[in-house]
C-alpha cells in the first residue's frame, strides 16, 4: 500500500469510497493491520483497558501513548497513524502543543482529542503549527465519569443538535477527521453528509465515511461486546484473514449491518 496521508482520506471521501481504521498498540499488529489494507491505525487510549486492564481510559499517560505510538510506527507498512491524546493532556492549548509534539515525534501523523466547541481554539493552534487533528464526539470515553457510564449519545433532539453544532465547529477550526462514537445512525449519517471532512464511525451505523473498531473486539477477545462489535475471527483461519475480512466488509459496506446500529 502506498503511504496513506490525510489527502488520501479526503480523496476517498470525495470519491464516495469507504475506508478503514483499526486500533494498534505494538509493532507486530501494526505490520499485520497495515498489510491487511487498513488505511489508518489508531493508537487508541483504549490501551488503558485492553492492554493495561484499567476500567477506563482515564489512567493512561502521555508517556504510555508515546511508547505505544513509537512501537506502532516501527511496524507500520504505509497506513496513516493517529494517536490519542490521553485524559487531561490537552486541557489547555499550551499543554496540547507540548503533548501533541511528543506523539508526532514518536511517529504519529495526526493526534486525536475528545471534545467539540471548547477544543476549537486548540485545534486551530495545533493545525497552524503543523499538527493535523482528528476530533472525537458522541460517546467520548474520557468523560465516562461525567456520563455516568458508556451510554449512547445524541438521542434527544437537543443532544443531536449539540453534536452536529460541535462537528461543524471543529471542522471550521481545521480538524481533518472526526470520530463519532455511539450515536444514532441517522444523526451520524446526517453529520457525515454535512461535513466535508471524513467521518469515522464506531457504533454510529453504516452511513459514515469510514469505520473503526478496537482490535481486541474485532478479533473476538473481549469479555463483553457492544451491539456494534463483530467478531471477524469467526470463520477466519488466521488473524491476518480476520483483519482482511474486516477491511473488506467496511469497504463493501457489509459492515456494519443495520441491526448493529443505534436508533
Ligand atoms: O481509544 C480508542 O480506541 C478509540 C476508539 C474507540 C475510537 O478512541
Amino acid at each position: 500500500m502506498a503511504n496513506v496521508s490525510v489527502k488520501t482520506l479526503q480523496d476517498l471521501k470525495e470519491q464516495g469510497e469507504k475506508f478503514c481504521c483499526i486500533t494498534a498498540y505494538d509493532a507486530t499488529f501494526s505490520r499485520l493491520i497495515s498489510e491487511a489494507g487498513a488505511e489508518t491505525m489508531l493508537v487508541g487510549d483504549s490501551l488503558g483497558m485492553v492492554l493495561q486492564g484499567h476500567e477506563s481510559t482515564v489512567p493512561v499517560t502521555i508517556d504510555d501513548m508515546a511508547y505505544h505510538t513509537a512501537s506502532v510506527a516501527r511496524g507500520n507498512r504505509g497506513a496513516m497513524i493517529m494517536a490519542d491524546m490521553p485524559f487531561m493532556s490537552y486541557a489547555t492549548a499550551e499543554q496540547a502543543m507540548v503533548n501533541a509534539t511528543s506523539l508526532m515525534q514518536a511517529g504519529a501523523q495526526m493526534v486525536k482529542m475528545e471534545g467539540g466547541t471548547w477544543l476549537s481554539g486548540t485545534i486551530e493552534k495545533l493545525v497552524e503549527r503543523g499538527i493535523p487533528v482528528c476530533a472525537h464526539l458522541g460517546l467520548t470515553p474520557q468523560s465516562v465519569n461525567v456520563f455516568g457510564g458508556y451510554r449512547v449519545q445524541g438521542r434527544t433532539p437537543k443532544g443531536a443538535k449539540s453534536i452536529l453544532a460541535d462537528a461543524v465547529e471543529i471542522q471550521d477550526a481545521g480538524a481533518s477527521l472526526l470520530v463519532l462514537e455511539c450515536v444514532p445512525s441517522e444523526l451520524a449519517t446526517d453529520i457525515s453528509e454535512k461535513l466535508t471532512i471524513p467521518v469515522i464511525g464506531i457504533g454510529a451505523g453504516p452511513g459514515t465515511d469510514a469505520q473503526v473498531l478496537v482490535m481486541h473486539d474485532m478479533l473476538g477477545l473481549a469479555e463483553h461486546n457492544a451491539r456494534f462489535v463483530e467478531n471477524f475471527m469467526a470463520g477466519a483461519d488466521s488473524i491476518q484473514e480476520a483483519l482482511a475480512a474486516f477491511v473488506a466488509a467496511v469497504k463493501s459496506g457489509a459492515y456494519p449491518r443495520p441491526e448493529q446500529a443505534y436508533s
